[in-house]
């Protein structure tokens, strides 16, 4: 019998909440953390642990057909990707952020301004849906030191506890989105797998009523 191809987050805050699920779904995985890729001994299911901005584009290509992964990474690169369940943890917003010294007043002060971050596409949706042009800096990690030290204006990241903005003498000043994790789902699923993943997703959608 085929195995179900699920990735999850490899390592990052998604990676054990979204082992716990499986795990609350009556799903055992053996759990070599170096590895990456493990299977279950109970379930015809295959574990990918993956990049979380790379997850869209093996989804795409039908390398993995299901993962966990985070609405906003959808939003950012993966609007062809369908989402099967909301998942209801990992809460975040995506928001644009400057120091606390600057006294904002709307998004237009963002018109010229460069902002530093790790969701471009998002960032200039936004900012074109409210007709305003700024200068995008597109880093990896860490994004929220841009500020400080001359790169940036401003920045545009996630916003989960706000301490990270807390802790870099930032402010948020507009909330673009938010988000929670979610099962996504491969455009190319195979017939044989799809009625795995009707499988899961009764179990996942129990689990969630349990935890209410
Ligand atoms: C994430 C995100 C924010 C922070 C938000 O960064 O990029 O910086 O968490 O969480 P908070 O509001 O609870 O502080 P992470 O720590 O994953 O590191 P990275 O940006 O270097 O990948
Ligand atoms: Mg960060």
């Amino acid at each position: 019998m085929k195995k179900i191809r699920i990735a999850i987050q490899k390592s990052g805050r998604l990676n054990e909440d979204s082992l716990q699920i499986l795990k609350d779904c009556g799903i055992s995985i053996d759990n070599g953390k170096d590895q990456l890729k493990a299977s279950s001994r109970n379930f015809p299911l295959e574990v990918f642990y993956l990049r979380n901005g790379d997850i869209p584009q093996y989804l795409r290509d039908g390398v993995v057909d299901i993962a966990i992964i985070g609405e906003n990474v959808l939003i950012e690169k993966g609007e062809d990707i369908s989402i099967a369940e909301k998942l209801g943890f990992s809460k975040c917003k995506v928001s644009l952020a400057v120091p606390k010294s600057v006294k904002y007043k709307s998004v237009a002060d963002f018109e010229g301004k460069r902002i530093a971050t790790s969701y471009p596409n998002t960032v200039k949706n936004y900012l074109d849906s409210k007709g305003v042009k700024a200068d995008l800096h597109i880093i990896n990690g860490s994004v929220e030191i841009a500020p400080n030290i001359g790169l940036a204006d401003a920045i545009c990241d996630i916003v989960s506890s706000g301490s990270t903005l807390f802790k870099n003498n930032l402010k948020e000043v507009e909330v673009m989105l938010t988000s929670e994790a979610v099962l996504a789902v491969s455009p190319q699923i195979s017939q044989e797998r799809t009625v795995l993943l009707e499988d899961l997703r009764f179990r996942i959608q129990s689990v969630l009523r349990a935890r209410q």
